[in-house]
């Protein structure tokens, strides 16, 4: 049901200060977290050689927000495997390795391949997904569920956010045994609850992302420039305005725009420029002043209060959100593109819900 909304994509945007809520809900105690479907687990997770996130599409790009918190906080390697690319090259996976498959459907046949492959080679093999009764819920050792509730929209936004959050508490149960990192632990626990909050707080930008989405209309390309915590936002933004507004966006890494994007820059291509307050912020501040050098058409996402920082001559449109524990920042960020490709769709008046040639689960190779 619909209810209110036009469209499955927009509810299931609005609803995340709820899907938030849900996935967290009796899993923060004590000031801890308790994963259940974990806790059997969590010594031999520690003890493995590596981490390996394996998803496709969005569920690869929730996975790419949790690599650096997860790194951070466990001391593990993460390594990325596409779950197709994985299959392709027949890459490595070991008995030590542990494999977290991230889904939302739990029924993507690249996904799943990956995790017969996964299983053959020994390694532990975790499951996160939406879906109770998956096949990837049944097949793996172990795993979480992310509780978001139903997502019936093509383009997975709910999903995406529970999932962050889902390996934000999956990391700091990893690293609950470690002394020297209670207070960053605490401190991101205390921003895990306040999420919803801001989740509400940042969706009041709708009627702002709808008149930005009128003045892109008719352009050919977006590009978004994130790094560090927010390299997957970009991916995961310029993924949504692709398969919904079918408009031609690429999500890339700001520390590469000297190799090679720079030249596409001028007066007319949009550029998204993703510049919250963290460990990166000053990095990005000098990439939007070469851009500006450039008379580029930015578009930059700050924390709130940090226009004049970023925007010193204002020249350039603002998205301003509120600021969050850096590695949790990612869950706020994706909001206001999100709303951004969905008013994008409308207004270009394509079918938001079912995009051409996609569907929901793909089930086949
Ligand atoms: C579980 C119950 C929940 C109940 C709670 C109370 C289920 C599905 N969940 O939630 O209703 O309120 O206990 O303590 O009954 N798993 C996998 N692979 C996956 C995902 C999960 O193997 O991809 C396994 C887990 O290891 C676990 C089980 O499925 O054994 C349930 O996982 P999850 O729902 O995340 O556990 P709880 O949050 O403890
Ligand atoms: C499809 C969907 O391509 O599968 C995407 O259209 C989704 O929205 C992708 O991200 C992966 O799906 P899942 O269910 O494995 O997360
Ligand atoms: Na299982």
């Amino acid at each position: 049901k619909k209810g209110s909304y036009d469209h499955f994509m927009q509810k299931e945007i609005h609803e995340q200060p709820h899907s938030l809520t849900t996935t967290m809900r009796g899993r923060l105690k004590d000031g801890g977290v308790l994963l259940g479907g974990l806790k059997e687990h969590l010594k031999t997770i520690r003890r493995s050689r590596r981490v390996v996130f394996i998803g496709c599409g969005t569920s690869y790009n929730a996975a790419l927000a949790a690599r650096t918190f997860l790194e951070e906080l466990s001391g593990i390697p993460v390594t990325m495997e596409v779950a197709s690319d994985l299959l392709d090259r027949q890459g490595p996976i070991y008995r030590d390795d542990t494999a977290v498959f991230v889904s939302q459907s739990g029924e993507t046949a690249d996904t799943l391949l990956a995790l017969d492959y996964a299983l053959e080679n020994g390694a532990l093999c975790v499951g996160i997904t939406n879906t109770v009764g998956s096949s990837l819920s049944r097949k793996t050792h172990c795993g979480i569920h992310i509780n978001a509730g139903c997502e019936i929209g093509v383009a997975s936004t709910k999903a995406y956010t529970s999932q962050i959050v889902v390996m934000a508490m999956m990391a700091l149960a990893i690293g609950s045994d470690q002394i020297s990192s209670q207070a960053r632990r605490e401190a991101i626990i205390s921003g895990l609850s306040s999420l919803p909050r801001y989740a509400s707080e940042v969706l009041k930008l709708d009627s702002e992302m709808k008149e930005l989405a009128s003045s892109l209309i008719d352009s050919e390309s977006l590009l978004v420039f994130g790094r560090g915590y927010n390299y997957a936002t970009a991916l995961e933004g310029a993924l949504k305005v692709k398969e919904v507004a079918l408009m031609h966006s690429e999500g890339m890494l700001a520390g590469e725009m000297k190799h090679g994007p720079l030249a596409l820059v001028d007066e007319n291509l949009p550029i998204i420029v993703i510049a919250t307050r963290d460990a990166c912020f000053s990095k990005q501040k000098s990439v939007i002043q070469q851009l500006l050098s450039r008379k580029g058409r930015l578009i930059v996402m700050c924390s709130k209060g940090d226009a004049s920082v970023v925007s010193p001559s204002g020249s350039c449109r603002l998205i301003e959100v509120p600021e969050v524990a850096d590695c949790l920042q990612p869950v706020i960020n994706i909001i206001p593109l999100q709303l951004l490709a969905y008013h994008l769709t409308v207004l270009r008046g394509f079918n938001v819900d079912q995009p051409r040639n996609l569907a929901k689960s793909v089930t086949t190779q």
